[in-house]
């Protein structure tokens, strides 16, 4: 088995942007967890497996069998695949983030997700982002990190991320989101987001990126000696 280093945490917390810095700094394979429930989300719009926000259950887990995702790691920035499709940015618009947590709720596209992030990692030295890293998919990670900051400064972190992309919302909108997506991710059935015992928390309101990065970075080569 590679090296295995696990980073949980709420949305805004920091987590992508840092999981990709160290991915890039100590050679580690990025793995994108929720970009693979992002490509089931999009695949069911497509498919009419989401209707004015109604989902198909049914639908969506036929689906399954028809969906193959890649993950191309890349200095100049990673790349998702949904069918052969670059679908890097098209995962991250709006009908697709309303959607793809009940989505990634679905018993069914969690284990089939979760196996195929086993098979992603499979004898690699990863590090690799989501929900339930440290509880459910690799409980046995070598690192286990639980990023969270306030809720209000996540809120502030996303609106500026929309703003660069273009994506118009207001700050109300975003918290709202925020809020939303905090409970829906804490209290799904399977895959919740929990705290490992064993997980090291790092609550990132009061540091910027470097300074989480840095933390992270000492942690691993603490680890690695
Ligand atoms: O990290 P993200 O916002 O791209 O994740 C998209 C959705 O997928 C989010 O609602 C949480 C869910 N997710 C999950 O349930 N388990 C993971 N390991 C990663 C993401």
């Amino acid at each position: 088995m590679g090296f295995i280093v696990g980073i949980d945490g709420t949305a805004g917390s920091g987590k992508g942007t840092v999981t990709k810095k160290i991915s890039n700094k100590l050679g580690l394979i990025n793995i994108d967890t929720g970009s693979t429930y992002r490509c089931v989300a999009l695949a069911a719009l497509r498919e009419n497996a989401i209707v004015d926000g109604n989902i198909d259950n049914k639908k969506i887990i036929k689906l399954l069998d028809k969906i193959s995702i890649e993950i191309k790691n890349s200095k100049l920035g990673d790349k998702i695949y949904l069918n052969g499709e670059d679908v890097t940015t098209r995962i991250r618009e709006k009908d697709v983030t309303q959607v793809v947590s009940p989505v990634s709720a679905i018993k069914e596209v969690r284990y089939k997700m979760v196996d195929l992030q086993r098979k992603m990692a499979e004898g690699k030295d990863v590090i690799m982002e989501g929900r339930d890293i440290c509880t459910y998919v690799f409980p046995n990670a070598d690192i286990k990190i639980y990023l969270d900051a306030a809720e209000t400064e996540r809120a502030k972190r996303r609106l500026l991320e929309m703003q660069e992309k273009g994506i118009k919302m207001t700050y109300e909108e975003v918290l709202d989101n925020i809020r939303k997506r905090d409970y829906n991710d804490k209290n799904k059935e399977i895959g919740a987001l929990k705290l490992a015992p064993d997980s090291i928390v790092i609550d990132t309101t009061n540091m910027n990126i470097e300074e989480v990065e840095n933390k992270i970075i000492q942690i691993i080569k603490e680890k690695r000696k």
